[in-house]
C-alpha cells in the first residue's frame, strides 16, 4: 500500500539529523500552568466528550457494527435461556466499542432464549447506579456490568447479592465487592505491552537506541477509575521504560507517570486539548515523533491537534491506539493513525456468556485465570482474551478476512 504518511521513510531521512536531548528554556510559565491541568485536578469538571468533538465523528451504531453478526454463528442456539432475563449494564455509546460489545451479546443470549434488557450510562456513574437499581427492581437473573467507574457499585453490587442476583464483570473488574461471580475481559497488562512492542518495532527504537539518536514522545493514558488504564500503562512501561531510562525516548513534557498521563473517562476531548497544550509548549523546536495512545478516541484528539499544529505527512508521529474501531481501522489505511489493539468483542462476549450460563443455569464457565485480578476483596475467576496488533499490513487478513469489518466499511 502506497502511504503518504510512512514514519519509517522520514526515520531514514531523518537519521542524520541528531535532535538535542534538551528541554526548551523558552518555555513560558504560562504554558506549563496550562499544562499543570491534570487528571487529578480536571476530573470534577470533565466531561467525557461526544466523539463529534474532536472533528471526528464516531461511525453510527449501524456502520460501525461488525461485519458479521458472528455472535450468532459461535453460541449454539438453544432455550436454555427461556423465561430468564440478563441485564446487561454498559458504560457508554460516546465509543463504538461498547455499542458493538452489548449487540453482540445481545444477540448470543437472545438466540439461546434469554430476554435482554440493555442500558448505557453515557459514563455517568450515578446513572449507572440508578440503572442497576432498576435491574435489580425487575428481578432479573444475571447482571452484567461494564463499570462506569469500577469502584463506585459496591453499594448496588452488594443490593444485587442480598437479591440473589449474580454479577459479571464485563470487560472492567468490578473493585471492592464480594458480589462479582466471575470476569471476562482482554489480557489488560497485555494490551500495554503489544502497545509498546509495537511502537518499539515501528519506532526502530532498537536501531535509534544504537545509532545513539533519540525520538520524542507523548503519553495519553486511560482512566483513573478503570482498573484497565493502569494495567495497561505498567504493559506499556515495562517495554518504553528503558528507551526512556536511557535518552532513546525523550518526553518533552516530563509527564510520564500514570497519575499525569491518566485522562478521566477516557476523554477525546481532553486528548486533544493537552496534545494541542504539549505541541504549542514542548515541540516548538522539534517534533513529536510518537503520540503513545491508549484508546482509539484519544487518537482521533490527537490527529486533530496535529492537523491544526500544522503537522502533515512529512513529519506525521507514530499513533498508537486500542479497539480497531471502524474510524480508526480507516485513519490507519489512510496513514494518520499507525495502529491499534485488536479487541474482537465477538470473542469477549461469547466468553461472557459462558459465565452467564454457569450463574444461571449451573454450567461450567471457560476460565483461564485465577491469579491475576483481585479486586480488593476476592481474586475474580477471569477469562483473558488476547489482544492483537493490527496495521495496514494485516487490518486485511485480520479485520476484513476475519469479517470484523467489510471492505466496504473501510472504503466508505
Ligand atoms: C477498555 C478499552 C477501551 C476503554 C475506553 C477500557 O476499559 O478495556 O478497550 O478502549 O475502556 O472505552
Amino acid at each position: 500500500m502506497d502511504c503518504k504518511y510512512n514514519f519509517q521513510t522520514k526515520l531514514k531521512q531523518g537519521g542524520k539529523e541528531i535532535k538535542k536531548k534538551v528541554l526548551s528554556a523558552l518555555l513560558s510559565v504560562a504554558m506549563v500552568a496550562t499544562l499543570l491541568v491534570g487528571c487529578g485536578s480536571s476530573a470534577e469538571t470533565e466531561t467525557a466528550a461526544p466523539a463529534e468533538e474532536a472533528g471526528e465523528a464516531a461511525a453510527p451504531a449501524e456502520d460501525a457494527a461488525p461485519a458479521e453478526d458472528a455472535g450468532e454463528a459461535a453460541a449454539p442456539a438453544g432455550d436454555s435461556g427461556a423465561g430468564k432475563k440478563i441485564a446487561l449494564c454498559m458504560p457508554t455509546q460516546s465509543s463504538e466499542r461498547w455499542i458493538n460489545d452489548c449487540a453482540n451479546m445481545k444477540s448470543q443470549l437472545e438466540a439461546l432464549g434469554y430476554e435482554v434488557l440493555d442500558q448505557f450510562a453515557e459514563d455517568d456513574v450515578q446513572q449507572q447506579v440508578s440503572q442497576v437499581e432498576n435491574m435489580i427492581a425487575q428481578n432479573v437473573d444475571c447482571l452484567v456490568i461494564a463499570a462506569v467507574d469500577s469502584g463506585a457499585l459496591t453499594t448496588v453490587e452488594a443490593a444485587a447479592k442480598e437479591a440473589g442476583i449474580p454479577i459479571i464483570a464485563y470487560d472492567r473488574l468490578l473493585m471492592d465487592t464480594d458480589a462479582v461471580s466471575y470476569y471476562a475481559t482482554f489480557d489488560n497488562e497485555g494490551v500495554g505491552t503489544v502497545i509498546g512492542q509495537t511502537i518499539e518495532e515501528k519506532a526502530n527504537l532498537k536501531e535509534v537506541q544504537a545509532n545513539g539518536e533519540h525520538l520524542t514522545i507523548e503519553f495519553f493514558m486511560g482512566s483513573p477509575d478503570d482498573n484497565n488504564a493502569l494495567m495497561l500503562y505498567n504493559g506499556l512501561m515495562g517495554v518504553l521504560q528503558p528507551y526512556l531510562d536511557d535518552g532513546t525516548l525523550v518526553c518533552n513534557s516530563g509527564r510520564t507517570s500514570f497519575e499525569d498521563t491518566c485522562i478521566l473517562r477516557w476523554s477525546q476531548e481532553t486528548a486533544q486539548q493537552w496534545c494541542e497544550n504539549y505541541l504549542a509548549s514542548f515541540y516548538a523546536n522539534e517534533d513529536l515523533d510518537i503520540a503513545a495512545s491508549a484508546f482509539d478516541g484519544f487518537s482521533y484528539g490527537i490527529k486533530a491537534a496535529l492537523e491544526n499544529a500544522g503537522y502533515t505527512a512529512d513529519n506525521w508521529p507514530i499513533i498508537s491506539g486500542q479497539d480497531a474501531e471502524l474510524m480508526a481501522c480507516k485513519n490507519i489505511m489512510a496513514g494518520t493513525q499507525t495502529f491499534s489493539i485488536y479487541k474482537d468483542t465477538r470473542l469477549l462476549a461469547e466468553k461472557c456468556v459462558t459465565m452467564v450460563e454457569a450463574v444461571v443455569n449451573g454450567t461450567e464457565p471457560e476460565i483461564n485465570d485465577e491469579t491475576t485480578y483481585d479486586n480488593g476483596v476476592l481474586v475474580v475467576p477471569s477469562y483473558l482474551c488476547t489482544p492483537v496488533s493490527v496495521d495496514a499490513d494485516n487490518m486485511q487478513e485480520l479485520i476484513v478476512d476475519g469479517g470484523y469489518y467489510t471492505q466496504d466499511q473501510l472504503d466508505n
